[in-house]
């Protein structure tokens, strides 16, 4: 079985390194594989659905060693200061822990940068999800003026002067001159390979571990449908959380957008700003609840600080506006949760941490 997959890998890549030949090859959506570069299989997590690998980005070890290397290469910005792990922290599950991150420039975005991990299961990228797969996502910091500020053809300048990267980029994809695209898609590998499984609730759904009674209350609050029965809209006094952010997938989001009755009118207007389209206005990409403990501040904007504050917006039910989500309680008086179901909420939330996965030294600088 395994030397049939590894035989179906190998013509894959042979075939795409054929298509990819002579000339054609500056053509931004063709960078050849090398031949003999190693074929990497993620391990798929229990319970998780199969992750979607872009036929053209096969992954290898020599492709996700370079990513490693690219995530952390400060050569990536303007002055040599700021590299994807400087706004991405490994301790907070790669978000940062300022309400908004600092480019080379001293300035700051309006928006909370996103921890990453399990990034493969998405269905685009962004708080806006204005990006449609890894590869196009990773192009955007390098030149984005408040962040890494350098366009992409100084930086590969800087790479191809580099005593280190002309060999791996050969390794990863074959001889032939670095790309952005090479170089956004051996970062896409590495990402893909950044999953986090690991949780004490992983484990409670393998049957290797018990939840507390407050644990396993907040579970059956997160996927109870919330709001006073008496309102005759289905409510059990639950805390309706499983509508957005998943239950089945053990993603814990169902990576669509929703809007969670944050503002009555939008600054941001999150998927609406980018289509364009009235229904999507002020609607963002719903995070995962993974490693919730480890990426606060919340929220595109960051504007809340802690769990309880985050409980108490959705407790309320949200502020009324064009979009907001059906699921959100805002005309039946919020979820009307007690001080215990708060603290319940909050013990389960807290079974989704990853601490191996903060700590797991194939994500950390390679240059430490
Ligand atoms: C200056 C800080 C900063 C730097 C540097 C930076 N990012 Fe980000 N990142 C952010 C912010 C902020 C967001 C959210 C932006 C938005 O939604 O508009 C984000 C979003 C992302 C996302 C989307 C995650 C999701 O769940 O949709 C990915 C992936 C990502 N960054 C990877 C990278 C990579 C790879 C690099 C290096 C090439 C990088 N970032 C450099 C701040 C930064
Ligand atoms: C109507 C869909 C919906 C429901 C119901 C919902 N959420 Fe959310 N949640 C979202 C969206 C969308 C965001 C991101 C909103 C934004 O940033 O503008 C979010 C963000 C969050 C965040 C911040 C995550 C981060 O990384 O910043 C937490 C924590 C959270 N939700 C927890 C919960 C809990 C707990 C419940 C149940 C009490 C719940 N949510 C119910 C859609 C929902």
């Amino acid at each position: 079985m395994k030397t049939t997959k590894l035989i179906i890998v190998l013509i894959g890549i042979a075939l795409f390194a054929w298509q990819c030949r002579d000339g054609l090859d500056d053509q931004n959506d063709c960078t050849t594989v090398s031949l003999s570069a190693t074929p990497y299989e993620i391990v798929i997590p229990p319970f998780f659905p199969p992750m979607d690998i872009p036929a053209d980005n096969p992954m290898t070890l020599e492709g996700i060693d370079l990513g490693r290397h690219l995530f952390w290469e400060v050569k990536l910005s303007e002055d040599n200061t700021l590299s994807c792990g400087n706004c991405h922290f490994p301790e907070h599950a790669f978000s940062d822990p300022n309400q908004f991150s600092l480019g080379t420039q001293g300035i700051a975005g309006t928006r909370q940068a996103m921890p990453l991990f399990n990034l493969g299961w998405a269905q685009d990228y962004f708080w806006d999800g204005r990006a449609l797969t890894l590869e196009e996502q990773i192009l955007e910091p390098v030149p984005n003026p408040i962040e890494m500020n350098i366009p992409w053809e100084d930086a590969i300048l800087k790479l191809e002067d580099d005593a280190l990267y002309p060999s791996k980029f050969d390794k990863a994809f074959g001889l032939g001159a670095i790309t952005k695209e090479k170089a956004a898609k051996a970062i896409a590998q590495f990402l893909r390979t950044m999953v986090s499984a690991n949780t004490k609730y992983d484990e409670f759904r393998l049957g290797l571990a018990e939840l507390t009674p407050l644990e396993e209350m907040g579970l059956d609050l997160f996927i109870r449908e919330g709001g006073n029965p008496e309102d005759g809209n289905g409510g059990q006094f639950g805390a309706d959380c499983f509508h957005c952010h998943g239950f089945g997938n053990m993603q814990f989001t169902d990576y669509l957008p929703h809007n969670n009755g944050l503002d009555a009118e939008f600054e941001d207007l999150g998927y609406g700003g980018v289509s364009g389209n009235p229904l999507e206005m002020g609607l963002f990409k719903t995070p995962s609840l993974r490693n919730i403990s480890f990426t606060a501040p919340y929220m595109h904007d960051g504007r809340f600080q802690t769990l309880e504050e985050v409980l108490d917006h959705y407790d309320s039910g949200g502020v009324a506006s064009t979009t907001i989500d059906p699921f959100m309680k805002y005309t039946t008086g919020g979820l009307q949760l007690t001080d215990i179901d708060k603290l319940a909420l909050t013990a389960f939330l807290n079974t989704l941490n990853d601490e191996e996965f903060l700590l797991n030294e194939d994500f950390s600088d390679p240059f430490e």
